[in-house]
């Protein structure tokens, strides 16, 4: 049986990650930790749960060997718009976290994944379909961090062994954990905003299409390339995934078709707007599909559908109680 330790544990990934993977392999087995520690969470309630700074190099080997652990689920990091703000700040923290949790899988033999992204593509990639291997010269801090990431995965396994493995995420969308920071964030925000007052500006422009995925199919994705039979892949930092590429007017085409009502207008952050024009529209996820049998289940319709209906069920609401279409 897997012990996990995952760092950045109440992030967006981490928080859902966490207990589905505690559903999967048992509450003691997953070792969840994060830099803050609320005292009602489910993560902090429901397994161990350990306060960790993933800067700090000592604490994290203490707390894995503490607990046996034999694989690592890196997530703790900066997004691309937090990272734009505070480059230097960004590279400490997705390097130096990243660093410190590969040596340590180094010691103790772990197994180990960290996310890269979308943002790891820039400007000179393909912008359409843009395949697994390709042109990586990001514009951004964040994807500057990302690509290293990715290199720097390659050479623990090439050098030490170490079973590193990892995916591109697009943007991810979730109704438990917000995003912080990031330039996928008005795909999550959207729905808040949809269900809250009817109406949304996007910071992001017109046109501007963007990868997506929905969580369930990003946690699934995690577990199903960590149990892959190594001897299948080809590739392990990073694969290329994606369920859905869409532009703003279209996820507000699919919820209008749920709240009648739904008004969404502009303004255009210029910062965020440029990340997104560096990224791809759309990536090629085939590698992944044939390596490792990667699969979506949720398009744009179904994620839409289920997106309202659970953050209903959260109570997020219309103040003045305009009832969605159903
Ligand atoms: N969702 C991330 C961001 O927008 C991209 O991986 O920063």
């Amino acid at each position: 049986m897997k012990k996990i330790f995952v760092t950045g544990a109440l992030g967006q990934i981490g928080s859902e990650l966490v207990m589905k993977m505690r559903e999967v392999y048992g509450n003691d087995q997953v070792v969840a930790t994060d830099i803050k520690c609320p005292k009602e969470h489910e993560v902090v309630g429901s397994g161990p749960f350990e306060i960790l700074d993933v800067t700090d190099a000592k604490k994290m080997h203490e707390i894995a060997k503490k607990y046996e652990v034999d694989t690592i689920i890196h997530l703790a990091a900066l997004l691309s718009a937090t990272a734009e703000k505070n480059p230097v700040f960004a590279w400490n923290i997705n390097m130096g976290g990243l660093v410190n949790a590969l040596e340590v899988a180094r010691d103790l033999h772990c197994q180990f994944f960290t996310p890269s992204s979308i943002g790891a593509f820039g400007p000179s990639t393909p912008t359409d379909n843009t395949p697994q291997d390709t042109i990586q010269r990001p514009t951004t801090m964040y994807g500057v961090n990302k690509v290293s990431g990715e290199l720097l995965c390659d050479y623990y396994f090439h050098k030490f062994g170490v079973d590193t493995r990892g995916v591109r995420f697009p943007g991810l969308i979730s109704y438990v954990t917000p995003p912080g920071g990031g330039t996928t964030d008005y795909a999550v925000d959207i729905y808040y905003e949809a269900l809250k007052r009817g109406e949304y500006t996007s910071y992001i422009g017109k046109g501007t299409y963007m990868d997506m995925m929905y969580m369930p199919d990003a946690l699934n994705a995690i577990i199903q390339l960590m149990e892959a039979d190594p001897s299948k892949l080809k590739h392990r930092n990073a694969f290329n995934i994606t369920a859905m590429s869409f532009e703003p007017e279209q996820i507000a085409a699919e919820i209008k078709k749920h709240i009648k009502h739904f008004k969404m207008d502009y303004d255009v952050d210029p910062i965020r707007q440029a990340i997104a024009d560096s990224w791809p529209n759309s990536i090629d996820p085939s590698a992944a599909r044939e390596e490792w049998g990667f699969k979506a289940e949720y398009d744009l319709v179904k994620m839409t559908e289920d997106m309202l209906s659970k953050l209903e069920k959260k109570g997020i609401k219309n103040d003045s109680e305009i009832v969605c279409a159903k």
